[in-house]
């Protein structure tokens, strides 16, 4: 080998734009080990339109984009109020409410305070429910505003625990938490919780603390019913299952919530002006986010298209096809679902442990070989032994089976131990409306398959 003269010709990125490259490889010594192959991409497979399958932003529909692609509306009158105030019905009907919903210009944690802010006093007491990362962070945001935090932490792999919040609640009895706070789907974990059963249990004993739900990554993915489920305050953000570039988010509140009312709130923050304006500027506290209304319009009319109902139904399915290419691929090696129990997973995002540093290797082989990208280990240790994939929003079967495929061939091109099978269980889900035929299909090979 090293006598012979290599000439080796690679596709390399430079400044955005693809330059196949000589490189003059005499003299070098390229060890391989024996019964190896050298995997070395000669050039890379990404050109094309990149996916974003990461829990969020999620893929923005075309025609969300062309909504925005204008010149700026008149602010003071005509089509942009219009098409405001026809937003404010189509946001409870996604959230399945008939209560109050208050726009804010910012993201998931200018909601986070926005509902804090309106409900709490200083010294006030509030229950976090954690089920990974982001009720820890909603906890951490209550403390910084100077209210007494108490945690009940399930870790990263369990929904919040009924009984034991009941127990909780119930030892409670000079009613000193105000409110219960609760992620529905947590990102980092794509655990989802029972906020129906929560209220139940709230009510059995007899609590009256507020019940607070975020619902920022299941919102237009997974069935939330906020007046039906008794929450009393959700919130929400436009990124994920709205379809919308970040940059807004929601607050949906009753009336018991409006009557909570504590010291907390600041002019800026009050729901009450953004929920009946006296005049326009009110909505937004200034200036309106006038593109991203077009935007999140276009969404809100994607939706009612295709029927809530739907949308709930297609998000399921597809979370069924990652599924069952998963109960394949963790068949051998170390890969596998965060969540076991299939009732408690998110249709939303999928948290996957892959072992360290396998993830990170993943992800940058799907993004920089494939142009797919996926999401990091957030908030996980060591975070490069996980990754996510977010399935949420403008997503069909012909992109989760990208996905899936993607994935499939880099666990082959880094050598990750996985079972065999994958994309044929994913396909006969997708063709059997995500659930799997009773008969399993004939075995794969790992010839056929790793081929
Ligand atoms: C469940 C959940 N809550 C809160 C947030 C915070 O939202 P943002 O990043 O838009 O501030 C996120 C973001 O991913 C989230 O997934």
């Amino acid at each position: 080998m090293p006598s012979s003269k290599w000439v080796v010709f690679v596709y390399a990125q430079m400044g955005g734009q693809g330059k196949l490259c000589k490189l003059d490889l005499a003299g070098w010594r390229i060890t391989v080990a024996p019964n190896r192959h050298l995997k070395v991409p000669l050039m890379s497979l990404s050109q094309g339109r990149a996916y974003l399958a990461i829990p969020g932003p999620s893929v923005m529909p075309d025609a969300v984009l062309q909504a925005m692609h204008r010149a700026s509306p008149n602010i003071y009158e005509g089509e942009l109020h219009d098409l405001t105030h026809s937003l404010i019905p189509d946001l409870k009907a996604v959230a399945m409410t008939d209560q109050n919903v208050a726009i804010y210009i910012g993201n998931g944690h200018a909601a986070w305070e926005a509902a804090l802010s309106n409900v709490l006093s200083r010294g006030d007491t509030v229950l976090v429910l954690a089920t990974g990362r982001f009720g820890i962070g909603w906890g951490e945001m209550a403390a910084g505003m100077g209210v007494q935090l108490e945690t009940i932490d399930h870790g990263s792999q369990s929904p919040i625990d009924l009984d034991r919040v009941a127990d909780y609640l119930a030892a409670d009895t000079a009613g000193r938490i105000k409110a219960v706070l609760a992620v529905h789907v947590d990102t980092s974990t794509s655990v989802k919780s029972d906020i129906a059963g929560l209220r139940a249990v709230m009510d059995e004993v007899g609590h009256p603390a507020l019940l607070m739900a975020d619902c920022i990554a299941s919102l237009g993915c997974d069935r939330f019913e906020m007046d039906a489920w008794g929450v009393d305050v959700m919130v929400s953000a436009c990124q994920k299952g709205l379809m919308t570039p970040a940059g807004i988010s929601f607050v949906w509140f009753n009336e018991n919530a409006d009557a909570a009312r504590g010291d907390c709130v600041t002019s800026y923050w009050d729901w009450r002006p953004r929920t009946n304006p006296d005049g326009y500027y009110q909505f937004f506290a200034g200036t309106a986010p006038t593109h991203h209304l077009y935007g999140l319009r276009t969404a809100l009319d994607l939706i009612k298209a295709e029927g809530l109902e739907a949308v709930f139904a297609r998000h399921e399915t597809l979370a069924r096809t990652i599924w069952a290419a998963f109960d394949r691929w963790s068949a051998d090696g170390p890969m596998q679902l965060n969540i076991a129990d299939p009732a408690q997973r998110s249709h939303a995002v999928t948290s996957v442990e892959i072992g360290s540093p396998h993830g990170d290797a993943l992800r940058h082989w799907c993004e920089h070989q494939c142009g797919l990208t996926l999401g990091i280990g957030l908030g996980r240790d060591p975070a490069d032994a996980y990754f996510r994939i977010g399935h949420m929003g403008h997503v069909n079967a012909h992109m989760i089976m990208g996905v899936l495929g993607t994935i499939d061939a880099g666990l082959k091109a880094l050598d990750i131990p996985h079972g065999t099978g994958a994309l044929e269980a994913a396909a006969l889900s997708i063709a059997n409306g995500g659930t799997m035929p009773a008969q399993p299909p004939k075995a794969v090979t790992a010839a056929a398959c790793c081929g």
